[in-house]
């Protein structure tokens, strides 16, 4: 392995080096395939289980697992060169799997900007109305907000009942937390900025057509519509006297708003419910941009990586892959954010839980179909958080957790340990593909002298050791240049980022 070519700091010799690896790993490929086909063949049990200790057991079904879920560092380099080709790909024509979208967002904020903006934000279980104030001294107030659940009800019913529930929540935030009447607001606060995190193709800064549904959602009448005409169109319903000036991806409004206080940062990322990135490219990289010069040459770029690998090219797809893929409402789509995002962390490794209890492995006396793990989406990501927390000897919160809320009353440390064993590498495996990710953005960019990263979202905030695992996969990946990238937990930023945009736009 050309170690050396991997940890220069130049994205070229980076990027020849990925080249060169991945002309290497093509030969090598067909062996590993062999390999890998006669390591992970499940054995027949009688045989192979060594039977006489139960510990030798666990750790022969743990290097199973292990086996199902480790990505090697070759691997992983294979994946950031794969999202690179995948990115040039879709910045050269639409219908892609990157879809790679220009966000018409061509200035970041200098930190002078200032004013009153209303901020709402659809991410993906909640809804968020924000005012937000721009002070002249260069920093941001945030004022207030006001957090609305989105029902699985609103997730799977119609346009009207969704942007209907958007603008009673405005009217609500105006009266109940601004305290203004709806004609004072109207009169004040023309300006809004509208974060729909989903897959819009835009046609001007405030202007976009959702693609396609991502995260759960499958409200009809959506797909193929200006979303913002959609929002006025309510607003108009319920009377009220609203412009909304800027439509925003979270990821553009997260670079935006952490750009506005830090000026090295060149790309947001969300690693929450879902998952995605957007970075600055300069506008001669965009060869399907027809939207005529652009002064600053530059162009913030939506890349919907959560759509990557949907050719399945280089991702190991496990049978748990497999199995909440096609349970999915979108099967075949959003291929790395289903191996990466809040939203299925949880279930993949309930597949795994399952499928141990399944084959007697675990569990033994226990009914699944009593537990809550028979139950779809039933193991939430959050309880892999606190699993992996659990650093006591005897697993003494597991046991607690899997009695509580799983009805899993007697379970041994080993089972106990193999249960936690199916949760690292499952978030392992997440937090290497997002590394994998960002070393693609990094190389595209040119940035690997350094750049600040702006990162929210649940999984990266809350989910144990995933922000070091993704340092050290980095690390991997780029070499000692993994020094110059500095991940910024960034928080709140969709929202502001509307607001920030909905101001450079008056500029
Ligand atoms: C999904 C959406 C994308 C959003 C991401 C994070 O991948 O398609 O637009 O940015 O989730 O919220």
């Amino acid at each position: 392995m050309s170690s050396e070519l991997i940890t220069s700091s130049s994205p070229l010799l980076l990027s020849n080096a990925l080249t060169f690896l991945f002309g290497l790993t093509a030969g090598v490929t067909i062996y590993s395939l062999l390999k890998t086909a006669q390591e992970f063949k499940t054995p027949p049990q009688s045989k192979l289980i060594p039977q006489n200790s139960s510990t030798q057991q666990t750790e022969y079904i743990k290097k199973r697992i292990e086996a199902d879920f480790t990505i090697s560092r070759e691997t992983l380099l294979r994946v950031t060169k794969q999202m690179l080709i995948e990115m040039k790909r879709g910045l050269q024509s639409d219908g892609q799997t990157l879809k790679m979208i220009p966000s018409f967002v061509t200035n970041l904020p200098t930190g002078t900007e200032v004013g009153s903006y209303l901020a709402l934000d659809l991410g993906g279980s909640n809804f968020r109305v924000c005012e937000i104030l721009l002070s002249s001294d260069g920093s941001r107030v945030r004022s207030r907000q006001k957090k609305f659940v989105i029902s699985e009800d609103l997730k799977q019913g119609t346009a009207e009942k969704l942007f209907d529930f958007f603008a009673e929540a405005v009217g609500i935030f105006l009266k109940e937390v601004l305290g203004e009447s709806t004609d004072e607001f109207n009169a004040e606060h023309k300006k809004l900025g509208f974060t729909f995190s989903f897959p819009v193709q835009q046609t001007a800064l405030n202007k976009g057509n959702l693609m396609v549904w991502t995260k759960g959602f499958t409200v009809s009448g959506v797909v193929g519509k200006d979303v913002v005409g959609l929002l006025q169109e309510a607003f108009k319903r319920k009377n009220l006297k609203i412009t909304a000036t800027a439509l925003v991806n979270d990821t553009v409004g997260t670079l935006v708003s952490h750009a506005y206080t830090d000026p090295q940062t060149n790309a947001g990322v969300i690693l929450g419910t879902g998952t995605n990135a957007a970075y600055v490219e300069l506008v001669k990289n965009i060869p399907k941009w027809t939207g005529g010069p652009v002064t600053s040459g530059k162009m913030v770029i939506n890349t919907e990586w959560g759509a990557f690998d949907e050719e399945h090219t280089v991702i190991p797809f496990t049978k748990f892959d497999k199995k909440l893929d096609r349970a999915s409402n979108n099967p075949g789509k959003q291929t790395f954010e289903k191996m990466i995002s809040g939203l299925y962390l949880g279930e993949i490794a309930r597949y795994a839980i399952v499928d141990l209890m399944k084959t007697g492995y675990i569990f033994k006396k226990e009914s699944l179909s009593e537990s809550l793990l028979s139950k779809p989406y039933g193991f939430e990501t959050a309880y892999m958080s606190r699993i992996e927390r659990d650093h006591s000897k005897d697993l003494s919160d597991i046991n607690a957790l899997l009695g509580d809320i799983f009805k899993i009353f007697n379970s041994s440390l080993e089972e106990r340990s193999l249960v936690k064993r199916v949760c690292e590498l499952v978030g392992l495996r997440a937090a290497r593909l997002s590394a994998a990710g960002i070393a693609a953005l990094v190389t595209k960019m040119n940035k690997l002298d350094g750049c600040t990263i702006a990162i929210d979202g649940s999984v990266f905030e809350h989910y144990p050791h995933f922000g070091n695992r993704m340092r050290d996969a980095l690390f991997e990946l780029l070499g000692i240049s993994a020094e110059n990238i500095d991940f910024a937990q960034a928080r709140d930023g969709s929202g502001q980022g509307a607001a920030l945009i909905a101001a450079l736009a008056e500029n």
